[in-house]
This record gives structure tokens, C-alpha cells and sequence, in this order.
């Protein structure tokens, strides 16, 4: 669907040049909710930009359903411009027009006729639950309707691709669940390919299906959710994690060991319908160890459950050594702490 081939970007000239992507290879699936993170300055926007090409390359090739955007003529671009649709951390909407203004906007562009528009803009109103405010001005609106706004209106012209710059960047947490849901119920009604930008951990595990991990203008790891989430290789990504989880903080993580019993903390991790199996329970009456929970968390990635637990087990080291081989065995994730 979209296939960047060894995307590079500079700014400037001369003394003050800056890289702010280099080599970027990457392939976005159809229908795929597609995240990007990265810190700040790792050259997110300039990737998303690039896409659509409302930023050049330097160097490097964008594909997008079989098309080499970057050697089309300006009249070809523009008709594949149409095809992407994009939303922004500050929405970008015109303050002097209406809600129903902004919508209808790009299909006035193209000169869609009035009641073709009409109809169009009350079926997006009512996609992205606005239909009361159809008469309004931004100045009006919360963050979330305005985003909704810039939803809507990207979806105006029918768009094969969604590219979302930070699109929840600016809401407070309960505002950007709402409008990711949307995006996800969006991606699924019209088979829709999301790119979405963020520096949020958060936004990437609520929808996206894959993701990359940018840092310094280079895709450092990516893969599917579930698997970098995880199993995250590169520093940055435990970073980005790490940040998310840290709230819990480790409880009581010690390495004394109990009386002459040897101790092992270990952390485990459940997918799918495994989170809700007793497992572990099972296997310690098994093998006869204790264990401690030190630290706890079920949640989800997109759609799917997964459960991680650290925890300490006790008993003498055979039994503890029989205890992670057997649950290696049925499938769990086991990674020795200490
Ligand atoms: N128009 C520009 N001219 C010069 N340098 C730029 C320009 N836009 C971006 N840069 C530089 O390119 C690098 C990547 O910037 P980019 O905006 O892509 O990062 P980002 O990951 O989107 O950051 P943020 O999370 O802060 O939005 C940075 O070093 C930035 O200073
Ligand atoms: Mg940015």
C-alpha cells in the first residue's frame, strides 16, 4: 500500500544542514493502523510529511498503491493528494467558517455539486457525532470536536489513507480515547489505512496493529504491536514503555534471600486467552514453589489481552528452574530478573 524506499530529508544548506531522516524503509499494509513513535525532534512530522509529499525528500522514493509520487507531474500529485487525507495536532481548521464549512470545503474544491455536498457533509457529520453543531465556528468547539472536525473533513474526499500528526497530542486522556475509537471504527467501516504519529506508548497499544520506533531520523525497530510492546530490542522502545509503566513502580523488589532458600524473580507475560488461565497457579502446586507478586498489570494491545506479572518465586533452585521450563512450555513469556 505504502512503501518508502531509503527516504532522506535535510533542511538547509551548506554549514547549517540538518538530517532529519535518513534510509527510511518501511512498508504500511492495507487496512492497517500503522504507528510511528519517536521523541521529540526524531523526525516524525517529516516522515508523515513526506508521505503525501508536502515535504520533499532529499532523496528516496514514496510509492503509494503501485504509484512513484515522487516523479509524478504536479497535475497527477494533486489527484493522488486526494487520496490521502491528513489531521493535525492543532486541527488547522479555518476559524471564519462553519463546522459545516470546514467539511464541505475540499469537495467545494473539486466542485462537487451543492447537493451532492449536502449530502456528503450531513453523512460525515453524523459519522463523527456532530450533527447538532453543524452551524458552529471552531472558536465554539472543545479540542475533541474540533478534532472530530478535522476527521471529518479529511474523510470528505474519500480518502484510501489517513495520516494523523499527533491528532491527540493537544486532548486530555478521556478526549483522546473518544477520538481514537473513532479512528479505529473509521479504519474498520471503510477498510481505511491509518498512519498515525505520536510520542505516546499509550496511543500506539489503544489501535494501532503495527508499529515503528524513530530516533535520530532512522526506524530503529519495528514490527507488530504485541511484539515490540513486549519484547521491545532497542533502548529507545523500553524507554517509551518503561515511561508507561512506571507508575506502579517495582514493590518491595529485593534480592534477600528467605533462609536457606534460593529466590529468583522472574517476569512473565501472558498473551491472548492465556491472561485468563491459571497457569501459574497451576504450575507452582505442581512443582511446590512459592512465588511473591512484586508488580501486576492486564491490559490490552488493540484487541488482543495480555497480562505481566513479575514475580519472586522461592523454593529450592531445581524447583524453581522446573517451574520456568514448564511454563515456557504452555507458552508463556518467561524473563529471569534476578
Ligand atoms: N522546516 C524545517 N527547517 C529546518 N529544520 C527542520 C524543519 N522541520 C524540522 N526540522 C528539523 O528536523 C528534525 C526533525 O524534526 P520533526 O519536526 O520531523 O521532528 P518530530 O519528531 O516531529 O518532533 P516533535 O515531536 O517535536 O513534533 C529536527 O531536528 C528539526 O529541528
Ligand atoms: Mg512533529
Amino acid at each position: 500500500m505504502i512503501e518508502l524506499k531509503q527516504l532522506s530529508k535535510q533542511y538547509g544548506k551548506g554549514g547549517s544542514l540538518t538530517t532529519a531522516l535518513s534510509n527510511v524503509d518501511l512498508s504500511i499494509d492495507k487496512g492497517e493502523i500503522f504507528g510511528i513513535i519517536g521523541h521529540s525532534g526524531a523526525g516524525k512530522s517529516t516522515l508523515i510529511r513526506c508521505i503525501n509529499l508536502l515535504e520533499r525528500p532529499t532523496s528516496g522514493e514514496v510509492w503509494i498503491q503501485g504509484k512513484n509520487l515522487t516523479r509524478l507531474g504536479k497535475q497527477q500529485l494533486q489527484t493522488e493528494r486526494r487520496k490521502i487525507g491528513m489531521i493535525f495536532q492543532h486541527f488547522n481548521l479555518l476559524s471564519s467558517a462553519t463546522v459545516y464549512d470546514n467539511i464541505a470545503f475540499p469537495l467545494r474544491l473539486i466542485k462537487t455539486p451543492r447537493a451532492e455536498v449536502e449530502r456528503k457533509v450531513s453523512d460525515l457529520l453524523a459519522l463523527v457525532g456532530l450533527e447538532e453543531h453543524r452551524d458552529k465556528y471552531p472558536a465554539q468547539l472543545s479540542g475533541g470536536q474540533k478534532q472530530r472536525v478535522g476527521i471529518a473533513r479529511a474523510l470528505a474526499s474519500d480518502p484510501e489513507v489517513l495520516l494523523c500528526d499527533e491528532a491527540t497530542s493537544a486532548l486530555d486522556p478521556q478526549t483522546t480515547d473518544s477520538i481514537l475509537r473513532l479512528l479505529l471504527d473509521i479504519n474498520k467501516k471503510f477498510h481505511l489505512t491509518i498512519v498515525l504519529i505520536t510520542h505516546e506508548m499509550h496511543v500506539i497499544q489503544s489501535i494501532c496493529d503495527r508499529v515503528a520506533v524513530i530516533h535520530q531520523g532512522g526506524i530503529v525497530e519495528h514490527g507488530p504491536v504485541t511484539e515490540v510492546f513486549l519484547k521491545p530490542q532497542h533502548e529507545v522502545t523500553r524507554e517509551f514503555i518503561r515511561q508507561e509503566r512506571d507508575s506502579g513502580g517495582l514493590l518491595g523488589l529485593s534480592t534477600t534471600n528467605q533462609g536457606d532458600e534460593s529466590a529468583q524473580a522472574v517476569q512473565i507475560t501472558f498473551l491472548g486467552q492465556k491472561t485468563y488461565e491459571s497457569i501459574l497457579s497451576r504450575t507452582v502446586h505442581e512443582t511446590g514453589v512459592n512465588f511473591a507478586i512484586l508488580q501486576g498489570t492486564i491490559s490490552t494491545i488493540k484487541e488482543t489481552p495480555y497480562g505481566q506479572l513479575i514475580v519472586r518465586f522461592e523454593g529450592n533452585e531445581a524447583a524453581i528452574e522446573l517451574t520456568i521450563r514448564k511454563l515456557l512450555d504452555q507458552g508463556l513469556d518467561v524473563e529471569v530478573l534476578y
